[in-house]
Formats: C-alpha cells, structure tokens, sequence
C-alpha cells in the first residue's frame, strides 16, 4: 500500500468521501482522467482497483492522482479491517469501469476481493460504469445482472457507442469521465440513487443553439453550450428513457445512451424535433433556438468591398415549442406527450424574472416551463444553474443553485409527474 504524505495535502472538511472501483478493463486508463475529475471537484477519493485493474494502470498511478492510499487487498492493513471500513465511510462508490465479470459479482453478491466487499457493505449510492465488447454487453447473463442491479437501487449507467479495443466498433465503451463526473455530483447530492422511473419512455430533448447563416462562413447565433440539455439526457438515460438528443452546435461529445442527432439551423431543429415528436412520451425544449434570421443567405463569403453596411434584412423563425402545443392539440402527436420549455429571463423594467416566466408559460401553451436569471456571466457555458419549474397547473418548484445535473433531475422529476397523473 502506498502512504503517501498526508500532511502535504489536508482533505478540506466539505470534502465528500467517494470510492472508485476500478475492475480490469482496457478503459481503467480513462478511469484515472475520471478519478483527476473527483479530485479536482474536492473530493475525498479511495481508489479500489481489482486485481486485474493493476494489470492494466498501476498502484503509483492511483495514489498519486488520489493524494490517498490505494486500497488494494483484504488483507493489507488488516487491522483497519479493511474490506468493511472503506465500504461503511463512502458517501457514493463509482465504479468505472464495471466489467461484465465485475456486474456478475455484484449481482450474485459475490465477494472475493476488496471491491466486492466494498460493494456488500456500502450503503451510499453506487454508480456501476459499464465498459466491455458489445457482444459482452449484450450477452443475457449481463443484461439480467444489469437489470438486478438496477432492482436493487444502483445507477447502472448504458456504455457508449463507438471505436472498441480492437479495429471493432459498437456499443461497450466507457462514457466520457467528465459526463460520469456530473453524474457522480448529481447521486453526491441526493444521497440516494437515481430511480429508473423513465423505462420504457422516449424523451426527446433539443440543446444547444441554433446558427442562422449570413454566407458560408458567418452565422447568427447565441451563448447556448448546450450544457443543461446534455445534462437533461444523461440523467434520462440514467433514469432508464430511451434519449433522442437534437443537438444545436454543441461540442462536447455525445452523453453516453443517447441516439445524438446534429443540427445547426433552427429550421433543420424544427425538423428533427417534429419527427422526433411523433415516437415521444415527453419532449424538453432546453435548445436556445434562434427568434430571426437573415431573409437572405450569400451564396459566397461576403466581402469587404461589397458589403452593405445598411442592416440585415431579418425573417420570423417559426416557434417550435407552440407548433409542437398546436400540433397535439390537432392531434398530430400523442394527446398525452408532455411539453416542456425553458426561459431564459433577465427581468426589466416591467417585470420580473417569475412574472415574465409566468406570462411565457400561458403563451407558448406548454405543461412545464423552467424559467431561469441569465445575464451578468448566470447560466451561459457555467456548470451551475438556478431556476423556478412552473408546471400550467400552477405549482411552482425553486431549485436552488447547484449543478445542471441537480437540475435536470428536478425538470425529469416534473416530466415524470405529469406522465404519471
Ligand atoms: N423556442 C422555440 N422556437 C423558437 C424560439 C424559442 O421552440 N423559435 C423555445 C425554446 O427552446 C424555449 C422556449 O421556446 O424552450 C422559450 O424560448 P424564449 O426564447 O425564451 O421564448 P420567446 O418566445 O422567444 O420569448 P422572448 O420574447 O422572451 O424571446
């Protein structure tokens, strides 16, 4: 066991105790940017790595990027009891990744190395990462494993599609560390695991935001990351839907469970989202979709010399949120598809935040709007949101400033309110 020293490095008193499981698969390489993720949020990580794991990154590696020992054997420092202490003082175990072999154990209860005995007496939330070949993903003695963990409370996170070990390609792949250390911040702060109250639904969620083109090289835009609608996607997942995500210039790779479609135009949203619709239990509305854009589009880069200093000629951009409204209410979509917008406010001379959020939900005719402050550096691009979820039945819940991720589980929660009712 390595001890490095302590001292040099105090673990700041809001620190969260967090174990990393880490079983022996080729991704446990990706495991250690997942771990410098933990770290860097304030965490108080224990790295556990099987056996086989070592085979693959070694001890020095986790205990310097821990700033911890690397608890790597029942019988190692037995008078701390190990295999009983680290599991009793987490407050979430992740275990990233979560090989084929690994979910058998924890499902079979199996303990027959430090891991599994963390997993048997830990009472925190356990996020399970999967990462294997696909024909192993897809074998039924892991998707019966799989579904037991889920029964039994635990994240069990679907792997993310994509270039394999080998020349292969599928789904099996460990999902992006930093979308598995949002997820992390979300079970940290519940202090329980998600439910998989979202099985057998399709969401559809838009993110991001739409560019209007003036020529081939130059666009209307806005600031939208698109950060809150990847979020909103990973905790669906993560919740058992099914996530069709259209996805406006955004940059970050796709959240792992998603069927990812790229958009760029508000008109190329509108299409996608209007298909989508069809197939969906519920569709949230978290793209910033342009209002205008230019009436005409240059077929070259338009130039200096050329250029008309007058203003651009700008056309209305259909509403995609109240044609989807109209749309059910003609009976084009499913009567019962739950409609959820987001407002960005800032609030001005006439009203507030909440007033001008209120007014917006009676106008666009959709069940839930999530009204959140921008302006002065809120929300745009930043890890953190805030906001108020008006449901049209006139309930009203505030989440307060935290993580997208804490957020998104709020407006799923609303979604699942109303498909339930
Ligand atoms: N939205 C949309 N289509 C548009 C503009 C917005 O579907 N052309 C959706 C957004 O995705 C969001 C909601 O409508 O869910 C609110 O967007 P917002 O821009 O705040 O609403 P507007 O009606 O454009 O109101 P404002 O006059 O405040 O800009």
């Amino acid at each position: 066991m390595t001890r490095p020293d302590s001292t040099s490095d105090p673990v700041p008193a809001s620190a969260r105790r967090v174990v990393l499981g880490v079983a022996g698969g080729i991704a446990a390489y990706k495991a250690a940017d997942l771990l410098r993720k933990l770290v860097e949020a304030g965490h108080d990580v224990t790295v556990v790595p099987t056996a086989a794991a070592l085979q693959f990154v070694g001890e020095p590696t986790w205990a310097a990027l821990s700033h911890n020992p690397v608890a790597t054997g029942v019988f190692e420092h037995a008078e701390d009891v190990p295999h009983v202490a680290i599991g009793r003082r987490a407050e979430l175990v992740v275990v990233a990744p979560a090989t084929a072999d690994l979910l058998a154990k924890a499902a079979h209860g199996l303990a027959d190395d430090l891991l599994t005995n963390t997993l048997l007496t830990a009472r925190c939330p356990v996020l399970f990462v999967p990462a294997m070949h696909t024909e192993m993903w897809q074998h039924p003695a892991t998707a019966d494993n799989v579904a037991t963990l889920r029964r039994r409370g635990a994240t069990v996170l679907e792997p993310a599609s994509g270039r394999l070990t080998g020349a292969d390609t599928g789904k099996g792949r460990l999902p992006e560390p930093e979308e598995i250390a949002r997820l992390a911040q979300l079970l940290l702060h519940r202090g329980l695991g998600l439910p998989s109250d979202l099985t057998g639904r399709h969401l559809v969620i838009t993110a991001g935001g739409t560019r209007e083109p003036l020529d081939p090289v130059r666009f209307l835009g806005n600031r939208s990351s698109g950060r809150q609608g990847f979020d909103l996607a990973t905790v669906a997942a993560a919740r058992g839907a099914q996530v069709t995500l259209i996805a406006a210039n955004v940059e970050a790779p796709a959240p792992a469970g998603s069927d990812v479609i790229r958009v760029s135009t508000a008109e190329q949203l509108r299409a996608a989202t209007h298909t989508a619709a069809k197939s969906a239990d519920a569709v949230v509305m978290a793209a910033a979709v342009a209002d205008f854009r230019p009436t005409a589009v240059a077929a070259s880069k338009i130039k200096k010399s050329e250029a008309d200093p007058s203003p651009v000629q700008l056309s209305r951009n259909p509403d995609v949120l109240s044609e989807l409204v109209s749309l059910r209410a003609a009976g084009e979509l499913p009567a019962q598809l739950v409609i959820v917008g987001f407002a960005a406010e800032t609030g001005d001379a006439e009203a507030d935040v909440l007033t001008h959020g209120r007014a917006k939900l009676a106008r666009k005719g959709c069940d839930v709007l999530v009204v959140n402050a921008v302006g002065d550096g809120r929300a745009f691009g930043r890890p953190d949101n805030a906001a108020v979820i008006l449901d049209a039945d006139g309930s009203e819940t505030e989440v307060s400033l935290g993580p997208k991720t804490v957020l998104a589980s709020a407006v799923l929660d609303a979604v699942v309110y109303r498909l339930n009712r």
